[in-house]
């Protein structure tokens, strides 16, 4: 079976795409599936939430896709239960190296994780937020999209934007199997109860009259994803004792749309 291969997409910055990314590759590993967590953004931000240091690494994502070392040789076994293909800074020259004009420029990453596809259950990959060459590669690699949008008049014009994208995608020929698998409401604070569900309502309809599935488990506003962040360990697994913890979200949400029991 090759894995299906998740990317947390936005294209609104500080989404909470890489929380997305990383506390459900966690979350997927403690469902006991095989999981390669892809940190596709010069960013590193996932590779820091894994408490893993860029510095300390023999190769990167950057490597494999330039072919100095092969996918195997970037992997990393992390001790959250899953494995992580880190990146660094180095990552930015991807951007440039790219030959624009060819018909494969948004096919790199896809290509680069093709020799691990058979190894996961699930590939997570964290991109960057603006549409451009490394969220297309991501979109390109996917089988499943998430969308996390946030309670808020702008986010949910994201929202809207990246499902009118995703419709391009598999019009255009980037992706034409990718599926929108739900699109998940985060950073839902408590304080603004009528105002969230009001913009919950309206994310709601606009979801169902495009059949696309959205979640009625909503990640809460917490500072537990900062303590996590900090600590280099994922929210669901640096909380797991604090079963009231809003990061437990993750972990319905995961099996929710991943787990056995999926439709
Ligand atoms: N539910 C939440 N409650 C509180 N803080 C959160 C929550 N989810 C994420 N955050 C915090 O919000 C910040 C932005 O989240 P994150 O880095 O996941 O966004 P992103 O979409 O990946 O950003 P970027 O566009 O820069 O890649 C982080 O500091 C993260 O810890
Ligand atoms: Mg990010």
């Amino acid at each position: 079976m090759t894995a299906t291969v998740i990317h947390a997409t936005s294209e609104k910055g500080g989404a909470t795409k890489t929380t997305t990314s990383v506390n459900g590759a966690a979350a997927l590993g403690l469902m006991g599936k095989r999981v390669l967590l892809v940190d596709f953004d010069p960013q590193f931000n996932a590779t820091t939430a894994c408490g893993v240091d860029p510095a300390e690494v023999p190769a990167t994502i950057y490597e494999a896709l330039h072919h100095k070392v092969k996918i195997n040789e970037a992997i990393v076994k992390t001790p959250h239960g899953f494995d992580l293909v880190p990146a660094s800074r180095d990552l930015t020259g991807f951007s440039d190296e790219v030959d624009r004009e060819a018909d494969s420029r948004y096919d790199h990453l896809k290509f680069a994780l093709l020799p691990v596809v058979e190894d996961y259950d699930f590939i997570v990959i964290d991109a960057p937020p603006t549409l451009e060459i490394f969220t297309l590669n991501a979109l390109a690699a996917a089988t499943d999209i998430l969308i996390p949008v946030q309670p808020a008049g702008f986010a949910l014009g994201g929202m809207t934007e990246m499902v009118n994208t995703f419709a391009s995608l598999v019009s255009s020929g980037i992706n034409p199997n990718l599926r929108i698998a739900a699109v998940v409401m985060t950073m839902w604070d408590g304080r603004y109860k009528a105002d969230n569900e009001e913009f919950a309502a309206i994310a709601k309809e606009f979801c169902e009259q495009r059949y696309v599935p959205y979640l009625d488990t909503h990640v809460r506003l917490s500072r537990h994803f900062k303590d996590a962040e900090d600590a280099g360990v994922p929210a669901v697994l640096h909380h797991q004792k604090n079963k009231r913890s809003p990061v437990h979200a993750y972990t319905k949400i995961f099996a929710q749309v991943f787990g056995d029991e999926r439709a």
